[in-house]
């Protein structure tokens, strides 16, 4: 089920920037988030006040974006942060409105415009709809301490193709410790997602083995790319089971936080660094089915095969787990 929300006197246009619910953030109030969220544009400057002041949520907007005041120059990395910053404030200070959006259940959250391709849905769909998935992912924050969902379905499919074309909300990347691009998929990726993937991977200050880090997905059709980095085959009793269990509980546990509803794994480890196919699929369909069922969030999970060997593993993989349960 989905809400599909716009203006502000049409149905859910509370959830709208727009709609007239003041916040108080950083000791100031601020009429509506949009006003503090286009503020954010010029921090510390006389048009931060300004933009604060304007008589509506269109005057602000209408400010925020004239291109003629000094926009800060790391607004592309920190716009994301900021906006989720506004919503929480506004979901957190007004009760009624975090009510309504908990009584959403699970329903996706889409800001139904087609002239915004990264707040909203755009034409057909094709947007991110960034402003849905903050949504989301702040009442998945503002539900933590309702009681837990039902324990809802979840399923693993098996997809052979190129991980950079499928339209989930996260792809998984199986990088290197640098988190600097490379052969394999970690190249597939990189040249799908365009240059500012590397920019931003650039500040992540690289990654250790088994652990996960998030960043945008740029010009891929995912909005998220979770990297991780996994073990290098040695014997199979250096710690490799462990370490790459690690890599497919922590991009879960990542995509999560990130309201993740649909992610693609490679089969990590297995090229480069020599894991053999079956041994890690077992251990991707071990630890992917143990998390899922321990959180009651609905997810599709895919493994992104790259070759028929690949494909048969994973269905075999899948096939064994199953047996092994019933
Ligand atoms: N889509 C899906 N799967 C892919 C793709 C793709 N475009 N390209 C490769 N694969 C598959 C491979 O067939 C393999 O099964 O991804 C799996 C992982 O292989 P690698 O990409 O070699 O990754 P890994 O074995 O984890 O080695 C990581 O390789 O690319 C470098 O920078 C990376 O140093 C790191 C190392």
């Amino acid at each position: 089920m989905s809400i599909r929300f716009y203006r502000v006197n049409d149905a859910y246009g509370e959830f709208s920037n727009f709609a007239p619910f003041p916040i108080e953030i950083d000791g100031k109030s601020w009429p509506t988030s949009e006003h503090y969220f286009q503020a954010q544009k010029f921090p510390g400057t006389p048009h931060e006040e300004a933009v604060r002041l304007a008589k509506s949520p269109d005057a602000a907007a209408r400010m925020g974006r004239n291109r003629n005041l000094p926009l800060r120059p790391d607004w592309e990395s920190v716009k994301d942060d900021v906006m989720r910053k506004a919503v929480m404030a506004k979901f957190t200070q007004h009760l009624n409105l975090k009510s309504q959006l908990i009584a959403t259940g699970d329903a996706e959250l889409i800001e139904a415009t087609t002239s915004d391709y990264y707040w909203g849905c755009g034409e057909q769909g094709s947007g991110k709809n960034m402003l849905g998935h903050i949504l989301m992912s702040v009442r998945t924050e503002l539900r933590g301490a309702e009681a837990p969902l039902a324990r809802a379905p979840t399923t693993i499919e098996v997809v052979e193709g190129d991980i950079t074309k499928l339209q989930v909300d996260a792809i998984v990347n199986a990088a290197n410790s640098s988190l600097l691009g490379g052969g394999g998929v970690d190249g597939a990726i990189h040249r799908a997602a365009g240059r500012e993937l590397l920019e931003e991977c650039r500040t992540l200050n690289g990654c250790k083995t088994g652990q996960a880090k998030v960043t945008k997905g740029y010009k891929l059709k995912a909005r998220l790319v979770i990297h991780t980095v996994g073990p290098r085959w040695k014997n199979g009793h250096s710690g490799e089971p462990e370490l790459l269990a690690s890599c497919y509980r922590n991009s879960l546990e990542l995509a999560l936080k990130h309201d993740v509803r649909s992610i693609a794994f490679p089969a990590i480890s297995t090229g480069v660094y020599g894991y053999p196919l079956r041994p890690a699929l077992d251990v991707a369909v071990e630890t992917i089915t143990a998390f899922l069922n321990t959180h009651a969030v609905e997810m599709r999970v895919v493994l992104s095969t790259f070759d028929a060997v690949a494909t048969l593993n994973a269905h075999e993989a899948l096939r064994a787990h199953q047996e092994r349960q019933s």
